[in-house]
């Protein structure tokens, strides 16, 4: 009797120290979602938390249910999250509306349409992007926000290239930083961090 409750404790302490798991499952077609991702989690981990990433093109996931929160995030396409983010929805939309969910997006373009002074649009693409997206998978989010990403001109084809001509010159002016001959970031890493950090509040 004795060693059995001395057992029962044990494992009762054991639980307690064992820290909160966070999924982050992504999508990238440019690379900007990855380092984006990297960011968090190196935030979320220092809150204590016990971060699993998972980049959808790269594995698949069978079971989300030891997570406390996931966070989805996908870069934009022509308005698009990729097939593997939305396949992850899809899949697991049943189990996801029962736990803390966070959405985010690298978008190019909110950038650009923020030193153009475009508000309607911001407006426009944040529903479009992830309110529309919460509302198809019937989610709740705890958070969603719309991040940077990059113009990567060594993967851009000529037809697109063309397409942002006259985008280009705003590049800098809008703060997109060459990180590389070729790429230009618009991220800004201090609401990346500062994000995490609030959604480490939340759970
Ligand atoms: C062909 C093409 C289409 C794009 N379409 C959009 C778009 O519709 N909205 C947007 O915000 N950004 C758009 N972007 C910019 C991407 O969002 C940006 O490259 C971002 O970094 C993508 O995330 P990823 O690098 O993780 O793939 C587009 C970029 C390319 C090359």
């Amino acid at each position: 009797m004795f060693d059995y409750l001395i057992v029962v404790q044990i494992l009762k302490e054991g639980k307690k120290l064992e820290k909160t798991k966070i999924l982050i499952a992504y999508g990238t077609r440019y690379g900007a979602t990855t380092s984006t991702v990297e960011e968090i989690s190196k935030v979320l981990q220092g809150e204590g938390f016990d971060v699993r990433v998972v980049n959808l093109k790269e594995e698949k996931i069978k079971d989300i249910s030891k997570f406390e929160l996931v966070i989805v995030g996908s870069g934009m396409k022509m308005e698009m999250w990729t097939s593997k983010t939305k396949a992850f929805l899809n899949k697991f939309s049943g189990e996801l509306k029962k736990k803390k969910v966070a959405f985010f997006v690298s978008s190019g373009a909110r950038a650009l349409m923020e030193h153009k002074g475009e508000q309607d649009e911001i407006i426009r693409i944040n529903k479009k992007y992830l309110e529309d997206k919460a509302s198809k998978y019937d989610l709740n989010p705890i958070s969603m926000t719309m991040f940077g990403g990059i113009w990567d001109y060594n993967q851009i084809g000529k037809i697109y290239q063309k397409f942002l001509e006259s985008d280009k010159e705003n590049f800098n002016p809008a703060g997109f930083i060459e990180t590389e001959p070729g790429v230009y970031d618009s991220r800004n890493w201090d609401e990346i961090r500062k994000w995490a950090k609030e959604l480490a509040s939340l759970i």
